[in-house]
């Protein structure tokens, strides 16, 4: 029996069809960041949903092995969480039927959200739903596939192309209808990128339209105390979490303690830092079958988030940004000023993608009407990106 607390719950558990998540907090998936390595660390920290990178549907039918490693988890993983990225109905019923049928995940969330042009170009990610009956078909095959096995289906979509082709009440209602088991929005066009602010308004808008089914915000969660501020002026019912986490896996214990209503957050000394990297990286090069040279080379992109704000200088960061083994991590690692505590401000606020606004990328007449032609359905076919990870 859990012992009875005395503070408020900010929100009830998150029900994800059969699923029942404890802190309604969803670890955004992220391509080249959020594979079973970096999931650990943050699971270790609270309680949420960890989303793995997506993976292409068409790649997971090939059964590439790069594929095949995006979509695995580690035996104490639960639920299992994997985000299928497709842009025709077919191979995405085939990828989730694999999927459900080898028992490979307990949850499939769908890209509706990437906005680089090597996916928008092809009619995929966030400028699909402007096609709403592809998008519609698209829903309908994943969510068949996988409640044959109890498996739910999320979508996780922006709020449209731009400001003048707006998807997203209309890709929810759709959603719901067909059966998802929740919705996120990303308060972002993708024109917008990563730039400026998420308009959290548009989340409002979605959960006062999407009645039926879990409506999750996300964007631009630096700390637990603007989760909070989402949800109160969102009235959504869950969040998700990108790059804030980012070199701070530990933002899942705020998070956790936020929406059980504790004040206690993390805030870590340098050597609490340089513990958790070694530790990252060492579950990289479990995560690529001892490849220390490739789980090397991943952890390097995390260095500078890691180390935002710590007082550690720019030779130092640079060596980080080169090593190739673990021997050589941990020799630099040592040198760094381990008593420094934690430095405050500098070490939170915004990291990873910014960017600016561009015009999307879509392919040839994409945006004159909404409807979708057997020519353009066979072009889309022909175009399912084979390569994975985003
Ligand atoms: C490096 C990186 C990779 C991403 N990869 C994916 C992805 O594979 N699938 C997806 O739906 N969104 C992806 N996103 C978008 C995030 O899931 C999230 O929607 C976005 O970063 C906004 O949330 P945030 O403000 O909390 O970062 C990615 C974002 C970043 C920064």
């Amino acid at each position: 029996m859990e012992p009875m607390t005395t503070t408020t719950r900010l929100l009830p558990p998150l029900r994800i069809g059969p699923l029942e998540v404890d802190t309604p907090v969803v670890l955004a998936p992220m391509a080249g960041v959020t594979n079973a390595a970096f999931r650990r660390l943050c699971r270790e920290h609270g309680g949420g949903l960890y989303v793995a990178e997506m993976v292409t549907s068409r790649a997971l039918v090939e059964r590439t092995p790069e594929s095949l490693r995006i979509i695995a988890h580690d035996p104490d993983e639960t639920p299992r969480s994997v985000q299928v990225y497709g842009v025709d109905p077919a191979t995405i019923a085939a990828a989730v039927r694999m999927i459900a049928e080898e028992d490979r995940a307990d949850h499939i969330d769908m890209n509706f959200g990437c906005p680089v042009p090597k996916v928008t170009r092809r009619g995929g990610g966030a400028v699909l739903p402007w096609k709403r009956d592809l998008f519609k078909e698209i829903v309908r095959a994943a969510v068949r596939e996988a409640s044959k096995f109890d498996i739910p289906v999320t979508v996780k979509m922006r709020k449209g192309v731009d400001d003048d082709h707006l998807t997203y009440l209309d890709a929810g209602r759709t959603a719901e209808k067909e059966g998802a088991a929740a919705v996120a929005l990303h308060a972002r066009t993708a024109a917008e990128y990563y730039s400026g602010n998420a308009d959290w308004e548009a989340i409002a808008r979605l959960k006062e339209t999407v009645k039926s089914v879990p409506v999750l915000g996300n964007g631009d969660i630096w700390q637990a105390e603007d989760a909070v501020r989402m949800v109160e002026q969102t009235g959504c019912d869950g969040v998700v979490v990108g790059r804030g986490c980012m070199g701070r896996p530990w933002l899942f214990a705020d998070l956790q303690a936020a929406f059980e209503g504790r004040e206690d957050r993390v805030r870590p000394g340098l050597r609490m830092v340089a513990d958790t990297i070694y530790r990252h990286g060492e579950l990289m090069v479990a995560h690529f079958d001892d490849d220390e040279d490739k789980g090397m080379r991943e952890l390097r992109k995390h260095m500078s988030w890691y180390l935002k704000g710590y007082p550690v200088g720019g030779e130092v960061r640079r060596s980080l940004g080169l090593i190739s083994t673990l021997a050589e991590l941990r020799e630099i690692l040592d040198t760094l000023d381990l008593e420094a505590g934690y430095p405050g401000e500098e070490a939170e606020g915004p990291r990873g993608r910014q960017g600016s606004p561009r015009v999307p990328s879509c392919p040839e007449g994409w945006l004159d009407t909404q409807d979708i032609t057997p020519d353009l359905e066979k072009r889309l076919r022909e175009a399912e990106l084979s390569v994975s990870g985003g």
